[in-house]
């Protein structure tokens, strides 16, 4: 079989450009957007054969839902049936990279939500997918822009790279500016919120806001058919295909007794006293955001570097760390 050819084109968010792809939107199609965590795979939320297509592009079962992004507060409860909770963390970090996971309401189609009883939704904060947005006039459905199990996209050349002969038309932001997917909360039982993704709005935002304790979700590590509570959260997510090597502290020597070129190490921060074409770092000073930001392309041009194995030292801490690690862990999980 001969590899279709790539048709994806690369739109700049011009007036006209963004009048297009609206129009695109209305009629069914598929858009990828740039979203202020990471690239989106966009179809009209309230139509379900446009939302059908996002699963055929991606590669993705059935029985994982989507999250429907809208574009002012006042939408959400056209989608869901919001709780105070609820109204209290969208008032608080809405437009941002926050999902909330709450009841759905019946316009939303089933597709979407993969058959459940509820439905996740959040607000973006990017300028043009907000322009785009309101231009389309409807809520768009929208997961990571990557095929199924691969490293989410925080460039439009990400995405080019791994749906580009699936789809016609990418939207440029340029670079993610937080780099990991949003911080998904379970607010079915407002009285028990449950962490089901850390991201860059951290527990300890969400708990001071709520004024009580926000547990993880223990999600099924197996695929389980239909079963379990977000399928997409399973532990084998966001994987390069190298094999990933977590350390809680690489050892220095371990690197300099390394005169191979067959691993890769990868620090948070610049590692004083190492040099060499296989030391790589997130960020000069080791600061979190830039880490974040940074990690997904990071795994993605390390996983094109022909390497046998990538060595990644886990941040400390919790914050903004706890997502790091938690993307980490999923990428280095196998089978
Ligand atoms: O930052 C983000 O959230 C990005 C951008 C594009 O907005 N989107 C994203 O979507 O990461 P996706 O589909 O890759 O991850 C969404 C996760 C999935 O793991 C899915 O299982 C979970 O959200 N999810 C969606 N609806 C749910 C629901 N009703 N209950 C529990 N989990 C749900
Ligand atoms: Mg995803």
């Amino acid at each position: 079989m001969s590899k279709p050819a790539a048709r994806a084109r690369i739109y700049r968010g011009t007036p006209r450009n963004l009048a297009m792809l609206a129009r695109a939107l209305r009629r069914g199609g598929l858009v990828a957007v740039p979203t202020e965590t990471v690239y989106g795979l966009a179809a009209d939320a309230l139509n379900a054969r446009a939302c059908r297509k996002i699963f055929t592009a991606k590669g993705r079962p059935a029985n994982d839902p989507l999250i429907v992004h809208i574009l002012a507060r006042g939408d959400l409860d056209r989608i869901a049936r919001p709780n105070d909770a609820a109204r209290i963390l969208a008032r608080k970090f809405w437009p941002g990279p926050l999902t909330l996971v709450l009841p759905r309401q019946p316009a939303v189609p089933d597709v979407v939500s993969a058959g459940r009883s509820s439905v996740a939704v959040r607000m973006p904060r990017h300028p043009l997918l907000r322009r785009l947005l309101k231009l389309g006039g409807r809520p768009l459905a929208a997961p990571s822009a990557n095929p199924f199990g691969y490293v989410s996209p925080t460039t439009a050349g990400h995405v080019l790279a791994g749906l580009g002969h699936r789809i016609r038309y990418i939207l440029d932001g340029g670079p993610s500016a937080i780099g990991l997917e949003s911080t998904i909360v379970d607010l079915r039982d407002p009285r028990k919120p449950r962490l089901l993704r850390p991201g860059a709005i951290t527990r300890a935002q969400l708990e001071r806001a709520l004024g009580r304790p926000v547990l993880t979700a223990r999600v099924s590590r197996r695929p389980v058919r239909g079963a379990q509570l977000a399928p997409g959260l399973l532990t084998r997510h966001y994987s390069p295909r190298t094999p990933l090597v977590l350390h809680r502290r690489i050892d220095p020597k371990d690197v300099r007794a390394d005169h191979g070129r067959d691993r890769a190490w990868l620090f948070i921060a610049k590692p004083r006293n190492l040099a060499g074409t296989n030391i790589h770092w997130l960020d000069p000073r080791g600061n979190l955001r830039g880490a974040a930001r940074r990690l997904f392309g990071a795994l993605r041009s390390l996983d094109a570097g022909g390497f046998k194995a990538i060595h990644a030292e886990l941040p400390p801490g919790n914050g903004l760390a706890e997502a790091i690690n938690d993307r980490l862990r999923r990428a280095a999980a196998r089978g």
